[in-house]
Order: structure tokens, then C-alpha cells, then sequence
């Protein structure tokens, strides 16, 4: 069930903690739009699972399967998840709350008690007010929770608190304080990310960089204060990728499997790419974006590069998607507009084999965020062996090194990095990493292979969460 890179963060994460001996179980919403190819073993395995609704209670089903190695349990939650997308929906809030609840029934029912719960952002943020307040009376008293926080402005605050919480049976008035639930910005909501920061025992962001943009007033979208206050629990754990995952050496997808060492291979997708996207097969670089198409992407610069990177004499694939159908419709005008022009191919949709044939085929890859938590695509981008061209925040700044300012120096850097959100800051980029390629084809080569060797996988970071988790549980 993949939207954007958290389906990435938690699907690496749990492969390395299994791997490092620990036992992992995913719980997660039945989505009626998930993968089910890709679930092995899928089955119910519980029948009445009897879930408080409003003060009634509700029988429902769970089902579970496994993916890769990780076992995953499923909750329809009666018919909430049977919807085309992910998210999005006005009841978004009941529904997620009721997974909640849905999970920790569940848990009580198969005693089921563990260390740990790891929760994800403000979709899960009632889990540990409904453990702490409610639930350790039913022997989870030695379970703590970790929150992690992968996009700060997603709050899920509301201001029909009392209902929604007494629709999973918490009496509203034990929570709307400021030191608790209550929103600082909107003082008559409630804020289920704020309840996740105050009720859980440790919360991580998904970079350094992000972690500290959020404590401040420009960054913390209104929680920088509740943050700040609760930083004696607070840490910045950069994502890894999975690095089996995504791996250019065995990737089905590809024209023609590739490494490191035999870089020239990559080449073969790059033709590939072009009979695909019907790019004339001339002396330029590609340049590709595969986004969610949403503000945080930074939309006008996306959009403004196509024309810079045309103009600079290269070639641009865009693999996009919005949940803003106005958006989508702007972008393939876009792509009308430049009809005539051989040089830009713009696809409106979500497909990830076609990502990886775009990562494996392009020469550079292009991510301009206004903010950005981490960011998986450009980890992606190196593992590739496409240059990534980014802009200077959030995880982004963790992890690309700039080719020529970067205090690493060539050729420990790993692309290009520009400031400021701005036309000019994207023809800056555009700029110098073109003349690299035109100019200075060697050094760009070497560039992709460096980029190439970074470890970004899940060694590093998964080490830091059981960390986290070690520092948490009770001994
Ligand atoms: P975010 O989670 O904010 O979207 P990330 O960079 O962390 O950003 O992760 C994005 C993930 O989603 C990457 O794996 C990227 O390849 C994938 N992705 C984004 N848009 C698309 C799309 N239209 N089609 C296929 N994959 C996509
Ligand atoms: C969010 C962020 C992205 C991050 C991902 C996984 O979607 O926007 O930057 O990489 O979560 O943590």
C-alpha cells in the first residue's frame, strides 16, 4: 500500500529488524487499492473481533499474509478501507481512529504484548493515549511506543474532538488541554499528531536537518512548541532504503541489469527509456522527476525546469501523480502545450515499474522541495546511478553533497544542490550540472559512481531505532 516514501521507510525498516533477529508484525488498514499480488498467504484469521463504535460494539474481521519475509495483519474495519485511494476521504479521521482501537482490541484478544509499538504519523496518533489510558490495564504495561514523524504538516487536527474520540470510547474533556490534545494554533480542535508527540515514549523524524526544522516557528507548523517541550524524547533518524529492494543488479524491470563496476550497462536503459518515452536518441542528458505532484514537491519549479532543461538542451521525463485531479490537469496541459517538442515526456499517473525504469535510464534526477522530511526518491536516484539534483533542506541537505561546494570535496559529493526555492535557483542548478555533462563528461561519470557507492541502506539507521528501542523498553 504504497502512496509516497513512508510505504518505502516501513517496509525497509521492518525487512532489517527481522534480519537483525528481531520479531516484527505490520498492522495496517486493509486498503482495498493495495498491491494484493504481492501479499503471500493472504487469509482471516480472526472472525469477531468486537470493536467499540460510538458506544456500540462492532464485529469485524482481520486477515493477515505476509510481504517479502514480514508478517502483516490486515483490518478492513468493517467496510472503511474499501475505497479507491489511500487517503483523502472527509471521514478520514473516524476511520483512523478506528483502526486504532481495531488494533489494540486485536492485540488484547491474541495476547499479543510486545516491547514495542512503532507508530507512524498522525494516522496512528491515538494508539498510545488509547494504551496508556485505557489498554495497560489489560497487561500492556511493560509495551512502550516510539512516533515517528514523517511529514509535519499532515496533523489530522479537527474540532469535533469529543465525537471523534468518544467514538472510540475516550472521553474528550480528559484530553483538551494544551499539555495533551488541544491544537495551539486552532485552540477549539484537537490534534492527533500532538497526541502522538505527548502520549508516546520517544518520537523520530526521518532526518536530522527535518528534526530541527520543525522545532522552530517556520517549520513546526504550529507543534514547534510542544516539541521543543517534549526534546528530551525527540531525534532525527535518517531513513535507509532497502537496499534488495531496489537494487539496479537484479531489478526485473530493467533493460539490462547493472552495477557500479559495470556502469556502461546502464546505458542500455537509457535507450530503453527513450523507445518507451519516444525521446529522440540524440547527444543530450536526461533529466527525470517521479513525484507525488503536491506543493511540497515544489510544483512551479517543476514545471519551470521543464522549460530551463529544454532550453539548456537536454531531455525531461516527468512521472507524476496528485490527489488534486486540478493539478494533474495543469501538468498534462503542460505536456500539450510541449507537444511538439521531442525532448519532454510527461506521464500522468503512479507506477512504480516505470519509476525504476526512468531511475535506471536517466542521467540525473531532479527533486526541487520546498521542504522535504527525508526523501527516498533521491536515495533511489544514487542507488541508480542517476545524479541527483536537489534542493538544499530536510533530508535532502543529509544526503546529497554538492560536486563542486560541497566541504566534501569531488569525489566523495554526489550531485548538485541549489538554495533557494526560485527560477533562478533551478537554472543555477540546471546550469552547472549540464556543463558537467556536456563539458566534463569523465567527471560526471565519476560523479554517478560515487553516487553509486554511497550506503544509505538500512545498516546505519536500523541500528539507531533498535537504539531508540533498547533506550525505551523496560529492562
Ligand atoms: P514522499 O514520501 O514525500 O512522496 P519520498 O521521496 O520519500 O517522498 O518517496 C517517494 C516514493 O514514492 C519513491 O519510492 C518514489 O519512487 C515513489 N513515487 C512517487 N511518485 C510516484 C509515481 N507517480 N509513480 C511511481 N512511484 C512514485
Ligand atoms: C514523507 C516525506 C518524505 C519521507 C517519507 C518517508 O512522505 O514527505 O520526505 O521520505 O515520508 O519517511
Amino acid at each position: 500500500a504504497k502512496v509516497g516514501g513512508l510505504a518505502d521507510m516501513v517496509g525497509g525498516l521492518t525487512q532489517d529488524l527481522l534480519a537483525k533477529g528481531h520479531t516484527v508484525e505490520v498492522y495496517l488498514p486493509m486498503y482495498h487499492s493495495m498491491r494484493y499480488d504481492l501479499i503471500a498467504g493472504l487469509e482471516k484469521v480472526y472472525d469477531e473481533l468486537w470493536v467499540p463504535h460510538f458506544g456500540q460494539w462492532v464485529s469485524e474481521e482481520v486477515y493477515a499474509g505476509k510481504i517479502g519475509k514480514v508478517p502483516c495483519y490486515f483490518f478492513p474495519c468493517g467496510d472503511r478501507f474499501h475505497r479507491d485511494s489511500i487517503y483523502g476521504y472527509d471521514d478520514d479521521l473516524y476511520r483512523f481512529v478506528h483502526f486504532n482501537r481495531a488494533v489494540l482490541e486485536f492485540m488484547t484478544r491474541k495476547e499479543i504484548r510486545p516491547d514495542i509499538i512503532h507508530c507512524h504519523d498522525w494516522q496512528m496518533g491515538l494508539l498510545p493515549v488509547l494504551l496508556f489510558e485505557h489498554f495497560i490495564q489489560w497487561g500492556f504495561d511493560r509495551s512502550r511506543v516510539v512516533f515517528t514523524i514523517h511529514n509535519i504538516e499532515q496533523q489530522g487536527a479537527c474540532w469535533y474532538g469529543s465525537e471523534l474520540l468518544g467514538s472510540v470510547g475516550l472521553d474528550c474533556r480528559n484530553y483538551f488541554s494544551f499539555e495533551r490534545l488541544r491544537d495551539e494554533r486552532q485552540p477549539n480542535m484537537i490534534n492527533l499528531m500532538k497526541a502522538g508527540i505527548v502520549f508516546s515514549n520517544f518520537v523520530t523524524t526521518v532526518s536530522p536537518t527535518y528534526c530541527r526544522d520543525i522545532c522552530t516557528p517556520e517549520g513546526g507548523h504550529g507543534l514547534d512548541h510542544i516539541l521543543n517541550h517534549h526534546h528530551a524524547k525527540l531525534g532525527g533518524v535518517l531513513n535507509g532504503l532497502d537496499y534488495d529492494y531496489w537494487n539496479p543488479e537484479t531489478d526485473s524491470h530493467l533493460a539490462l541489469n547493472y552495477s557500479a563496476d559495470t556502469f556502461k550497462q546502464k546505458y542500455a536503459n537509457k535507450n530503453a527509456l527513450r523507445a518507451r518515452t519516444s525521446l529522440p536518441d540524440e547527444y543530450r542528458p536526461i533529466i527525470s522527476c517521479v513525484t507525488r505532484l503536491v506543493p511540497q514537491k515544489g510544483l512551479d519549479l517543476i514545471r519551470h525546469a521543464v522549460f530551463a532543461v529544454l532550453e539548456a538542451g537536454g531531455q525531461f521525463v516527468l512521472l507524476g501523480e496528485s490527489p488534486d485531479e486540478k493539478v494533474n490537469n495543469d501538468f498534462r496541459a503542460l505536456g500539450a502545450k510541449l507537444i511538439d517538442n521531442p525532448n519532454v515526456y510527461i506521464e500522468i499517473g503512479y507506477n512504480e515499474e516505470f519509476s525504476r525504469q526512468i531511475y535506471a535510464g536517466a542521467d540525473m534526477f531532479f527533486m526541487p522541495s520546498l521542504f522535504e522530511p527525508c526523501g527516498l526518491s533521491q536515495l533511489i536516484a544514487l542507488r541508480y546511478g542517476a545524479v541527483p539534483l536537489v534542493r538544499k533542506t530536510g533530508g535532502l541537505a543529509d544526503t546529497i553533497f554538492d560536486a563542486e561546494y560541497s566541504d566534501r570535496g569531488f569525489p566523495n559529493a554526489n550531485g548538485f544542490l541549489f538554495n533557494d526555492p526560485d527560477p533562478s535557483g533551478v537554472d543555477s542548478v540546471i546550469k552547472r550540472a549540464f556543463k558537467c555533462w556536456f563539458f566534463q563528461g569523465e567527471a560526471f561519470r565519476e560523479l554517478a559512481y560515487h553516487g553509486m557507492l554511497c550506503d544509505y541502506s538500512w545498516r546505519r539507521s536500523g541500528k539507531d531505532y533498535e537504539n531508540i528501542y533498547n533506550h525505551v523498553k523496560v529492562k
